[in-house]
């Protein structure tokens, strides 16, 4: 397949000439392309950009839904023009599309590329991507479950093995990490971010890059990562899914911001706009963000991708006043590649003709892009990962079903464990109760392309694996009663020792488009939840979530409480784990567990107010609702082990910090009878600033294995770099002032507290 080769060397000397190498992760990974590069070949990017007609330069920025049809995402992504598959390969041969996503695999990889390689005129390889998010055939936690772990190392390794199985099966380009921050859970999508923090947001989107792009992006088991949604699409108000975004600048900068930028600074080669507007100005026509703030500013070298048909949604929002102005608005706002709607292939060439958009812009775009594929490596190889028996073998390794479990594992919150009633003996007689007995569905996530809830464990499959005495009765649906069902719970409840309440939200309650006006539980599961109660059986209460929820009655009085999201693969298995104690429970909350829905948006690094209402009781003209305190019930950072865990003995290296660092110590103890993995979290405040700060901001974290009875010190180290913060004018600013200090197990509690003097030089 040596037709239309262009050499990385000479390509990238085209691509890159105007580049200063320097120490960027994607600068390196395209050098290491170079130096990798197989036998020079004839012709530079430059040259082939030379050769190419407006009509296909448009198409190398256009990217279509696979149409192959029955393609396992057609009906994630109904597809644009291209809508049969004959038709498709038809348009990719005459050049009008750089390639497609969500497709089916290496066979349909196979059957377009060759076509492309035998008879296009150019023989511009086409690229494969898709929304390859938590997971490819083996599924991992959802991104919020596994950001509980509060381990981005275990995000890098999941990231890779989805990285490992999608490119065996023809895939280039997986649409992810999204690291949009989400502080109102009725957003559907806090399930595939990291959470409300920023620093959080920040170490997993940089893990999750790092991960999908290996060492080097022009290898057989590596994906090309996708930033997105940029910007601030998690910040939609009142949490509907595509609202507007109106956000001050230093909110943006210093939070919102900052987990894209930690994505780019790892190496990553693309970047999705978002359906949202910012400030009056839509993400896909918005040239401060797209170049501004992307390119100038960040240096960002990669290209840029609309976020689906977000171009041509500029009609609707009021931004364009048709296709050809949504063509070019987002063109020039620095937007390179269109997704499905079509109108970049359609409009360009006359753009360019008309003198609306340069060629020499267009050929910038198009350069980009052709990099990209170099990168890759697919001009070298437009085969590298398209071979269909490599699919098989990569898919559902035991290792890769391991790391599953071990993940899922770790993404479980115990956030609630009276009387120790977890673990459980494995002789406990128990009813298992609830919509999620009911296998084969609900299990993966809402967001999984290619994974097949059929395959992955289930509780009753996890439950039996592990041996356990259970009867299963369903009680209720998810969002509807079933006749006859509370009887039977409870019948079934009365015969046991301890009940599993295994309830929750469903696949299709949160995700893309799934806003939810009030995140509590369906009345059906909330009534079985009661009636269950009712026979004052201890409950497990087995939660299945996208996002936080506020829990009521007898779920939020269970004894106990774990948060298991969406597990994938190895779910059952690893619930089963935690519940009879082969593994202590050792996630936190990356999302604040509210109340009441109405708190929402709701988030622990919120501003103190000029009436904060003092711990204790709810007082008059303070800052809370008539019926609730503005706290959490269940606290971000929060999340219980098996062990008896405490902290004492705050140590502070000195009094001031000017210049240098100041070292935060405290002692953590587990004074039960059982090993214990704690996660301890360093917080800040700074009490009087030119800007208001937040009652706490997470500064650092470390996971600790502790034995019964054993105790550790726990360092942590502070430097000005962490106390900076963004002024009214957009700038990172550092002042003097006295800083309150927190050595704890979550954002709420007090665990040790101490001050300093912060001086900066
Ligand atoms: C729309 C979603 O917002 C985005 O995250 C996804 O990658 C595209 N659709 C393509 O499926």
């Amino acid at each position: 397949m040596n037709q239309g080769r262009v050499s990385r060397r000479t390509l990238l000397a085209g691509a890159g000439a105007a580049l200063a190498w320097s120490a960027s992760p994607l600068r390196a990974m395209l050098q290491q392309a170079e130096a990798e590069a197989g036998p020079a070949t004839r012709r530079s990017i430059a040259a082939l950009i030379k050769e190419m007609t407006l009509e296909e330069k448009a198409g190398q920025l256009t990217l279509m839904p696979a149409a192959w049809s029955g393609g396992v995402a057609t009906d994630l992504n109904p597809p644009g023009a291209d809508n049969n598959f004959t038709k498709q390969i038809a348009a990719a041969v005459a050049g009008d599309l750089t390639g497609v996503f969500n497709g089916n695999g290496a066979a349909m990889a196979l059957r377009m590329q060759r076509a492309v390689m035998e008879r296009s005129r150019l023989k511009i390889p086409l690229l494969f991507a898709a929304d390859v998010i938590h997971g490819y055939r083996t599924i991992f936690p959802v991104g919020v479950g596994e950001a509980a772990s509060f381990e981005p190392a275990l995000a890098e390794r999941t990231a890779r093995i989805a990285a490992f199985e999608a490119s065996g099966a023809g895939i280039d380009w997986t649409f992810a990490p999204m690291v949009d921050i989400a502080r109102d859970q009725r957003w559907g999508r806090t399930m595939e971010g990291a959470g409300e923090d920023v620093l959080i947001g920040r170490l997993f989107a940089a893990a999750r890059v790092r991960g999908f792009q290996g060492k080097s992006l022009a290898r057989d088991d590596t994906l090309m990562a996708c930033v997105k949604h940029f910007a601030a699409y998690g910040a939609a108000e009142a949490g509907l899914d595509y609202n507007s975004v109106d956000m001050s600048l230093p909110r943006l900068v210093e939070i919102y911001l900052r987990p894209y930028r930690a994505g780019i600074d790892a190496g990553a080669g693309s970047v999705m706009t978002a359906f949202n507007e910012l400030n009056g100005v839509p993400s896909t026509g918005n040239h401060w963000l797209q170049t501004e703030v992307l390119r100038d500013d960040w240096g960002f070298e990669g290209f840029v991708v609309s976020d689906y048909t977000s171009d041509e949604e500029m009609i609707a929002a009021g931004f364009a006043a048709d296709r050809r102005e949504a063509a070019r608005i987002a063109f020039l706002a620095g937007v390179d590649m269109s997704m499905t709607s079509g109108v970049y292939r359609e409009h360009l060439p006359g753009l360019v003709r008309d003198g609306l958009v340069s060629e020499d812009q267009l050929d910038r775009s198009v350069r980009r892009v052709l990099a990209a594929k170099a990168a890759l490596g697919l001009f070298d190889d437009p085969f590298l990962r398209i071979d269909p028996a490599r699919e098989k073998k990569r898919s559902r390794l035991p290792s890769s079903l391991a790391l599953a479990r071990e993940a899922a594992q770790k993404s479980i919150v115990l956030v609630r464990n009276e009387g120790d009633l977890l673990p459980l003996s494995p002789k406990t007689k128990l009813a298992l109760i609830g919509p999620f007995v009911r296998d084969g569905r609900d299990i993966n996530g809402p967001w999984v392309v290619y994974g097949d809830n059929g395959q992955s464990v289930d509780l009753a499959v996890g439950l039996k694996n592990a041996g356990a005495d259970f009867s299963m009765t369903l009680g209720s649906d998810v969002e509807a009663p079933i006749p006859g069902g509370i009887e039977a719970a409870v019948a079934a409840a009365r015969a046991a020792d301890v009940v599993l309440l295994a309830i929750g939200e469903s696949e299709r309650m949160s995700g893309e488009a799934q806003s939810r006006s009030e995140i509590v539980l369906p009345a059906p599961q909330q009534a079985l939840a009661e009636a269950v109660a009712q026979t004052g059986k201890p409950i497990v209460v087995i939660l299945r979530n996208g996002r936080a929820l506020a829990l009521h009655g007898a779920v939020k009085n269970a004894p106990a409480i774990l948060v298991t999201w969406f597990l994938g693969s190895e779910s059952g298995n690893a619930i089963a784990d935690v519940l009879f104690g082969k593994v202590s429970p050792s996630g936190r909350l990356p999302v604040s567990f509210p109340h009441e829905s109405g708190q929402e948006p709701y988030y622990y690094a919120h501003k103190s107010t000029g009436r904060p209402n003092p711990p204790g009781p709810l007082q008059e003209y303070k800052a809370h609702y008539r019926e609730t305190a503005n706290n959490a019930l269940f606290p971000f950072g929060h999340g219980l082990t098996y062990g008896k865990i405490s902290y004492s003995d705050l140590a502070l290296s000195a009094k001031r910090l000017s210049g240098g660092s100041i070292e935060v110590a405290a002692t953590i103890r587990n004074s039960g009878s059982r090993a214990a993995v704690e996660t301890v979290q360093l917080y800040t405040h700074q009490r009087v600033a030119s800007m208001t700060q937040p009652v706490r901001q997470l500064r650092a974290f470390r996971k600790i294995a502790l034995g019964a009875g054993k105790a550790k010190t726990v360092r942590f180290v502070l430097t000005g770099e962490d106390l900076a913060f963004v002024n009214g004018a957009g700038k990172w600013v550092r002042e003097a002032g006295v800083i309150d200090v927190w050595i704890a197990p979550n954002a709420e509690a007090e665990g040790v507290h101490g001050t300093f003097d912060f001086a900066p030089a």
